[in-house]
Formats: structure tokens, C-alpha cells, sequence
């Protein structure tokens, strides 16, 4: 009988350790993502639908007061695509998020659209696309592809993100980059 609980406990015991271990981090996919590195995007089609799954995460974003200032334009021309990211691959997609304002002074907007950026990329990542954000194009974007790109009317770009298939065996999610130590960056009150 004594040997008999022991089992029991034993074998409960081991099966909370597994179920532990299978248990994924509910944050896994925001704290363990980065951005997919340049050279490891290759050429292949997004199917339509997941590109709408990709984006619906973007109108899901919150904003100030609800008031939703974003403006999503989906480029999928690779010629215009490489006006603002040159080693766009076929396939490829760029995500511009627009506001209205200069895309420098109008923060309450910036900052919504970084809340909607973000959350474009982390869909595109959890559904095991590649994914990458930029800035750096958005000077020359704003000065002369406002019209190619047909940005509503008063709107300038924010940021883009880059969205698209990644070299098999390279785990879009799994490489997290280094970070600075929590407690340099945290304080308690
Ligand atoms: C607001 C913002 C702007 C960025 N702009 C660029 C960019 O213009 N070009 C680029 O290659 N990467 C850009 N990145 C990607 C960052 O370089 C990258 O996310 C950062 O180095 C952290 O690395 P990790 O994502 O691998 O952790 C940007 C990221 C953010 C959040």
C-alpha cells in the first residue's frame, strides 16, 4: 500500500513537471520576438487572407480616445516597395502607417500608430512570417512618395513594417537580441 501511494505521488508529481514545461509563456511571442534580420526575407507570394489577419491586428490596436488616426497602405509593387527599402524581395510586403500631422510634432498620433506598428509586427511574427520595422525611410518617404503612394490627404508617414517570408529554418521568433538589465531601466514607487 505505502508503495503504492508513493507511486501516485511519483507519478503526479511528474506530471505537473510536464505540464509546466508544455505550458507556453502567454508572452512568449512578445518577449521572445526580434526583428527579422534584412537578408533573411526570400521571395514568395502572402496569401491575401493572412495578410488581412495581419492588418486587422493593426485596426485592433488602441489609440488616444479611440479616435483610430492610422491609415494603413499596403504596398505590394516591388518597384515602388524598393523606393523606400531597397533589398525588398518579390513578395514582400511594406506596411506604411500614416497620420495626419508632419510625422514629427503630432506625438498623441505618433504614438498611436507606434501602438499599431507594433502590433502588425508581432502578427506577422506569431504567424511565422518575417517582420521588421523601419524609420529610417520615412524622411524621404514623407518628402516625395506622400502622392505614389496615394497617403490620405494631410496624412505623413510614421513608420513602416516590412512583412514577409523568411529563409526556411530561420525561426522568425526564436532568437531573442539582448536587452538591457530590468533593473537598470525599472524603478519601484
Ligand atoms: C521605431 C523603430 C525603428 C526602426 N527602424 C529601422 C530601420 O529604419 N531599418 C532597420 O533595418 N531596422 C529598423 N528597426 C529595427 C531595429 O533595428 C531592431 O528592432 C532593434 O535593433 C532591436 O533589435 P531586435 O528587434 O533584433 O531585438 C527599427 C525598430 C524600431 C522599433
Amino acid at each position: 500500500m505505502r508503495k503504492l501511494v508513493l507511486f501516485a505521488i511519483f507519478t503526479l508529481v511528474c506530471t505537473l513537471c510536464l505540464f509546466a514545461q508544455q505550458t507556453p509563456d502567454p508572452t512568449g511571442i512578445i518577449t521572445s520576438h526580434y526583428a527579422t534580420p534584412r537578408n533573411s526575407f526570400v521571395a514568395g507570394a502572402i496569401p491575401k487572407a493572412d495578410l488581412d489577419r495581419i492588418l486587422h491586428a493593426g485596426v485592433r490596436a488602441p489609440s488616444a480616445r479611440n479616435l483610430q488616426p492610422w491609415h494603413f497602405t499596403v504596398v505590394q509593387n516591388l518597384n515602388l516597395a524598393r523606393k523606400m527599402v531597397s533589398d525588398t524581395v518579390e513578395g514582400n510586403v511594406l506596411i506604411v502607417i500614416s497620420a495626419e500631422g508632419d510625422g514629427k510634432t503630432n506625438n498623441v498620433q505618433i504614438l498611436d500608430c507606434a501602438l499599431a506598428t507594433q502590433s502588425i509586427n508581432l502578427a506577422a511574427l506569431a504567424m511565422g512570417y518575417g517582420a521588421r520595422i523601419y524609420t529610417a525611410p520615412m524622411d524621404s518617404l514623407n518628402k516625395n512618395l506622400k502622392g505614389e503612394l496615394g497617403l490620405p490627404r494631410g496624412h505623413s508617414a510614421v513608420a513602416l513594417v516590412r512583412v514577409g517570408k523568411v529563409a526556411q529554418g530561420t525561426d522568425a521568433v526564436s532568437a531573442p537580441s539582448s536587452r538591457k538589465a530590468a533593473d537598470t531601466m525599472i524603478t519601484w514607487k
